[in-house]
């Protein structure tokens, strides 16, 4: 499966980026760059240092769109900066391999990649995995109508049966830009929604960061460092929950990979945009009775398989490159 992925990176889309390079079964033919937990600037920086340290620097990277659809500007929530720190990695520097090749972005801006690269290739090739903000990913359905039919999407975004993690509603990568996401549920496009209700169900534990540790690399110090930043911010902000952080990002791009690692509700969502529910996903109450079929929300994981598919192979990842 090919995959492209929009991230807003971030400890856990750095993980997500990680879980793809691992997978044999996915072809990441791009990074497409958004903002949330940081400006996108910083995240395609991140993203261009994360393949130049797991030794793929081939793939290539790509400038998105830096603001919400509602806004002229960004500025990145207090909550992200809690969370992934200011440089996006839990404010632990990206290590520098001796001898390694560096990754390059591209000049072509996102939203044109991914309109070319959805009309390039068949329907069940191709998954988008967003993972930050919907600005991108609606800005190319909007631009070429004639993409909406064969794109299918995969987000990690939302929530239907929990409530939100930036306010009593809403999920924060649906907050970002809650008009993008609104227009991208509302597209038509096939997606898979990979909501709180799901992400907070697949815990890594302290005991599983430190095996990275484990492995002697720079790469896996690195992760294990990361890790730390992210269980204590986590374990602060959700004490009710299980210890642990949470593996958001990673489990859209395995749900990408491997449908069945999750059960869907086929349930047409909508998007508050306005009062104090903004940013809230709802099930579309016009299209209730009625559903497409072309919108599904997770609601069960097989948290074990997947958290032992992660570990074993980021852990691979890690131990083979770096
Ligand atoms: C989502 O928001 C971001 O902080 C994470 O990277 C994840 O994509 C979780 O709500
Ligand atoms: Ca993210």
């Amino acid at each position: 499966m090919k995959l492209i992925l929009d991230l807003d990176t971030g400890i856990d889309d750095a993980l997500a980026l990680a879980y793809a390079l691992a997978s044999p079964e996915a072809e990441l033919i791009g990074i497409t760059g958004t903002f949330g937990n940081v400006p996108m600037e910083q995240g395609i920086a991140n993203d261009l240092e994360l393949l130049e340290l797991f030794g793929r620097p081939d793939v290539p990277v790509f400038r998105g769109i830096d603001h919400p659809s509602w806004s002229e500007s960004f500025t990145v929530m207090p909550a992200s900066g809690r969370f992934h720190g200011t440089n996006g990695t839990g404010d632990v520097a990206i290590p520098h391999v001796e001898g390694s090749t560096p990754a390059t972005l591209s000049g072509m801006p996102a939203v044109d990649f991914i309109i070319d690269a959805v009309r390039a290739n068949e329907p069940d090739d191709l998954m988008i995995v967003p993972t930050g903000a919907s600005t991108n990913i609606a800005a190319a359905l909007k631009a070429a109508p004639d993409i909406v039919g064969k794109a299918r999407i995969t987000m990690m975004g939302g929530a239907l049966t929990q409530p939100g993690n930036v306010t009593p509603f809403a999920e924060a990568n649906i907050a970002q830009d809650p008009e993008a996401s609104a227009a991208l549920v509302m597209s038509g496009a096939r997606i898979t929604m990979i909501g709180l209700d799901v992400t907070t169900q697949v815990k890594l534990t302290r005991e599983q960061a430190e095996e990275f540790r484990a492995t002697g690399t720079a790469a896996g110090a690195f992760l294990a460092d990361m890790l730390a930043y992210y269980i204590d911010a986590t374990e602060t902000s959700e004490p009710y929950s299980a210890p642990g952080c949470n593996l958001h990002d990673p489990l859209a791009v395995a749900a990408a990979l491997d449908p069945a690692l999750v059960s869907t509700f086929a349930c047409d969502i909508a998007v508050d945009v306005d009062g104090a529910g903004r940013g809230r996903t709802i099930g579309d109450p016009k299209r209730v009775g009625c559903p497409s079929g072309r919108v599904k929300v997770a609601l069960s994981v097989d948290a074990e398989r997947f958290v032992d598919r992660f570990m074993e192979r980021t852990l691979d990842l890690v131990r083979r490159g770096c």
